[in-house]
């Protein structure tokens, strides 16, 4: 397909030297990523119509906060982060061993992970950006709307990490919630437009999502009105998080929440707007009860039986399914497992795992093949996969283009066993980036996220 060219080009601008590199916003002037022209919302028209959205929440906030925008003061710590980056990105020398405690004026606990290794595109560049983060990042989250639909979002199932997320930023804990709207970096909207879906959306043919833009635009604008932080950026600086499929499509309800705001989607399909160097992959993660689990290794690759293992229903697997399906004994390709079988007893007895994209692009089994120590097969177009800007996925996964699904099984065996060992070795040690804790704890999933949305931030130089 013509998009599978398109995402090497923002991915590789996205390496961490050229995103510390800052791209003044220009004056008056949106900021666009393709397709930011697009007002698909904009006409479905909140004019004298009432806001969906009660105007205060909590905090007894009746009227704005008498901000005052301090011209430079955040932007001159940022412009510090950007360029301590650029030097770590430039070190020739090797990263030191994991248990050194004091390194180039930052200080490594004993015990603290250490970014090193192939699996990171630039190891020093990523530690050093993460430990600025630690040091830095201050996100506020808007205390405006009510739950359902803000503030809170499902914890468990397929759309599990945006409530996850949420959750975590609602924690007065959490050591990158701002206290105060003037200290921070980035805005985040605690929209959840899986909870919109839930209980606003009803089905109507002719206009399904605009009683959800509608809410959208309105948040926009109510938080626009009311504080100076959204206009003086023209909201590039504001963050929205969802894993629901529509969440692309809801976020045209604003041309300038949709072309500059950073848009961290699990449906990130670079042919519907998806932008790498603005917007972020959000790991889709499939908590099924709800209860947060830990990776295991599986079997030791000797044990490992299964070329290839796919389980799943037709929904946009069809292609995979019509090759493979029953054809070859190397290749367990299901549509449905056996009764009695666990589907993640399987994955971690397979050599690879199979994560085609469904009806959109991003598949639960990147994480759960990450889970199981089982070797991920990306097999997707135009979707840059989580935390591509610092993970090197060609290091720790094999990517094979939907055309070519039917020579799936000669592409992975021709990977011979002392590749097989390595690229297992990094899935096993890239884990510690796709695990959910509660509250979060350092290089883990949502950590993982939120440096994401840093990079992105540091990507835009804005007065103050
Ligand atoms: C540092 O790492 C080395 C090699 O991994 C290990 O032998 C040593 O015990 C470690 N030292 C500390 C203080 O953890
Ligand atoms: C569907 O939406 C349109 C436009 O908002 C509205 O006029 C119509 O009444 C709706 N139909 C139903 C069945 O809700
Ligand atoms: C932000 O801009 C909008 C549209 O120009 C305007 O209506 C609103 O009052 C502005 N907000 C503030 C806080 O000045
Ligand atoms: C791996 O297979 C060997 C023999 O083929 C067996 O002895 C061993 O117990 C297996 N290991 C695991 C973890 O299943
Ligand atoms: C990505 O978007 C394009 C354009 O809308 C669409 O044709 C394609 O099917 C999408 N990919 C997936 C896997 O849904």
């Amino acid at each position: 397909m013509a998009s599978s060219g398109r995402v090497a080009v923002p991915l590789a601008a996205l390496a961490l030297l050229s995103a510390a590199a800052a791209v003044a916003l220009p004056p008056f002037a949106p900021v666009s990523g393709p397709g930011g022209g697009a007002r698909a919302g904009s006409q479905d028209g909140r004019r004298g119509e009432q806001h969906l959205l009660p105007p205060t929440h909590g905090h007894g906030q009746a009227r704005p906060i008498d901000e005052k925008v301090t011209q430079g003061a955040i932007e001159e710590g940022l412009a510090r982060s950007r360029a301590a980056i650029r030097r770590a990105a430039r070190a020739a020398a090797p990263p030191p061993p994991p248990n050194e405690t004091v390194r180039r004026g930052f200080r490594v606990a004993a015990g603290d992970y250490v970014p090193h290794g192939a699996i990171y595109r630039n190891a020093r560049a990523f530690h050093r950006s993460y430990v600025e983060m630690e040091r830095r990042f201050k996100i506020w989250t808007y205390r405006e709307g009510e739950p359902p639909v803000a503030h809170v979002g499902p914890g468990a199932d397929i759309y599990s990490i945006e409530g996850q997320f949420m959750y975590e930023m609602e924690d007065p804990r959490s050591q990158f919630a701002a206290r105060r709207p003037d200290e921070a970096h980035a805005f985040l909207l605690p929209i959840s437009v899986c909870n919109l879906v839930r209980y606003v959306y009803r089905l109507n043919a002719t206009a399904r999502l605009a009683p959800l833009r509608r809410l959208v635009a309105d948040y926009v604008h109510v938080v626009a009105e009311r504080y100076p932080y959204w206009n003086r950026s023209r909201g590039a600086d504001h963050v929205i998080v969802s894993c629901h499929d529509w969440a692309p499509m809801v976020s045209r309800a604003d041309q300038q929440l949709y072309g500059n705001a950073i848009r961290v989607l699990c449906n990130a399909n670079t042919s519907e707007g998806f932008w790498p160097r603005k917007d972020a992959t959000l790991p889709e993660v499939n908590l099924a009860d709800g209860l947060l689990r830990r990776p295991t290794a599986g079997l030791p690759p000797e044990n490992r039986t299964a070329l290839a293992f796919f389980a799943g229903g037709m929904h946009g697997h069809e292609a995979l399914l019509r090759h493979w399906l029953g054809r070859d004994p190397d290749m367990h390709v299901h549509e449905y497992l056996p009764a009695g079988e666990d589907y993640h007893a399987r994955m971690a007895s397979a050599r690879f795992c199979l994560c085609p994209s469904g009806f959109e692009v991003a598949s639960p089994r990147v994480v759960e093949s990450v889970f199981s120590g089982c070797v991920p097969v990306i097999i997707s177009e135009g979707y840059p996969p989580p935390f591509s800007d610092v993970l090197d996925w060609s290091k720790m996964s094999v990517t094979v283009p939907t055309a070519r699904i039917p020579e799936l099984k000669a592409i992975l065996s021709r990977v011979s066993e002392r590749r097989y060992r390595v690229l297992r070795a990094r899935v096993l040690q890239a884990q510690r980036h796709f695990v959910l804790h509660r509250p979060a704890r350092r290089f883990d999933m949502i950590h993982m996220v939120l440096h994401s949305i840093w990079l992105r931030r540091l990507n835009v130089r804005l007065p103050y």
